[in-house]
């Protein structure tokens, strides 16, 4: 009898302290996934209201292309998470780019911009789509012209930027300051991590333990912004070699692309940098079979065996990064 309830003893104690374990590690685990609430504005691009508004007319005004037939959201559309439904957008040459156009969503937190990290300032980066002949074709000294004849703008640079008005990098450095408010909503997940426990389904919370457990997302899908700003090749059937271009000589860049932020993800289809998958489930079976098998792959990539159960929790996750509402208004530009 003594020996019985000692037995007991131990066992309900043991029991007691390892869930209590669990549920502090748990804890721990939806900690690194709390929303920033600041955004990150470089220190010598400090952001101002006007500034993004700004910002925001030049990104929605076709008068930026050479032919006023494409603004930035002719790519990077908000309806769309800031991409557009088809496997790569198309410029003004009419011919279907390399590329899917990332989401601009939480853009002020990404630190090497495009899919190879090509360039690192969102300043820098915005003055390749308008200038690229198979993007926008636009040329800065016509821009310029074009909108020194529009009054309101003539107003607003010279308030804004009382010594050089219009040009070249005022145009880039509103463009990028409205980008970095380009912020995804909260969503059910965010709500849960701040402690709305009816905020997920059952469905969904199993599935962020297989986010984080078994399917290894979390390898590489980290934190609230869901990306480790790091290139990897997951195994994808492709010939671009990403960031391969860039870092010739290193094995893991050949194939390797940004790891791109999960949020919103249900308005962002197709996937990948080249949009070759259609649905979420055909992600997860990529990643499931881990795809193509050569040296540049990742490490972190192998096969995972995941169960049916495992996979459809998986997806009621992800669908828990898109926010129920996200109203984004259009400006009126002026003429
Ligand atoms: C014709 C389609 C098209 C237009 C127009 C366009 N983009 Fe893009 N954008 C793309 C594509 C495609 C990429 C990815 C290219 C790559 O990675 O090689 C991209 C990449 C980007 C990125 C990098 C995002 C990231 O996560 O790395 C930013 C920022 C961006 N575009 C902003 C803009 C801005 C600002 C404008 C307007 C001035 C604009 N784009 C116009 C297609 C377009
Ligand atoms: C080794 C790092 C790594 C791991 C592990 C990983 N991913 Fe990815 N993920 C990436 C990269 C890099 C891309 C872009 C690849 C490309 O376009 O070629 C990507 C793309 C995606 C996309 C497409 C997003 C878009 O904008 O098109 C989804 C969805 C995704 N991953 C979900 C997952 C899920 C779910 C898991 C776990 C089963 C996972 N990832 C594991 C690095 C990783």
């Amino acid at each position: 009898m003594q020996k019985f309830l000692t037995g007991l003893f131990f066992l309900t104690l043991f029991g007691l302290s390892s869930s209590n374990l669990l549920a502090q590690e748990s804890e721990q685990l939806k900690q690194q996934y709390k929303r920033p609430l600041e955004i990150p504005f470089p220190v010598n691009a400090p952001y101002s209201p006007q500034l993004a508004t700004l910002g925001k007319m030049l990104f929605f005004d076709p008068r930026l292309s050479g032919n006023k037939d494409l603004n930035c959201a002719s790519c990077h559309n908000p309806s769309f998470g800031y991409e557009v439904p088809i496997k790569t957008p198309i410029g003004t040459t009419k011919t279907p780019l390399d590329r899917q156009a990332p989401t601009l969503l939480n853009i002020a937190w990404v630190t090497s911009l495009f899919w190879d990290g090509r360039a690192l300032t969102l300043e820098k980066q915005a003055e390749g789509p308008i200038t690229a002949k198979v993007e926008m074709a636009g040329k800065f000294d016509i821009i310029i012209e074009r909108l020194e004849e529009i009054s309101e703008y003539e107003k607003w640079f010279k308030k804004l930027f009382p010594q050089k008005g219009i040009a070249k990098d005022t145009i880039l450095t509103a463009i990028a300051t409205y980008e970095r408010t380009i912020v995804s909503e909260w969503a059910p997940f965010d709500r849960w991590v701040e402690g709305d426990e009816a905020a997920l389904s059952p469905a969904q919370k199993r599935g962020f333990e297989v986010f984080n457990g078994p399917g290894k997302c979390a390898s590489c899908h980290t934190g609230w912004l869901f990306a480790d700003n790091q290139f990897h090749d997951i195994g994808l059937s492709t010939t671009d070699i990403g960031r391969g271009k860039i870092e010739p000589n290193n094995v893991f860049a050949q194939h390797g692309f940004k790891t791109p932020t999960l949020r919103e993800l249900t308005h962002r289809a197709p996937y990948m940098h080249n949009g070759s998958l259609t649905t979420l489930q055909d992600v997860i079976e990529l990643y499931n079979s881990g795809g193509i098998k050569r040296i540049s792959r990742s490490p972190l990539i192998t096969p995972l065996n995941l169960s049916k159960q495992q996979k459809s929790d998986l997806i009621a996750f992800l669908k828990s990064l898109t926010a129920e509402r996200n109203n984004v208004t259009m400006p009126i530009l002026p003429n």
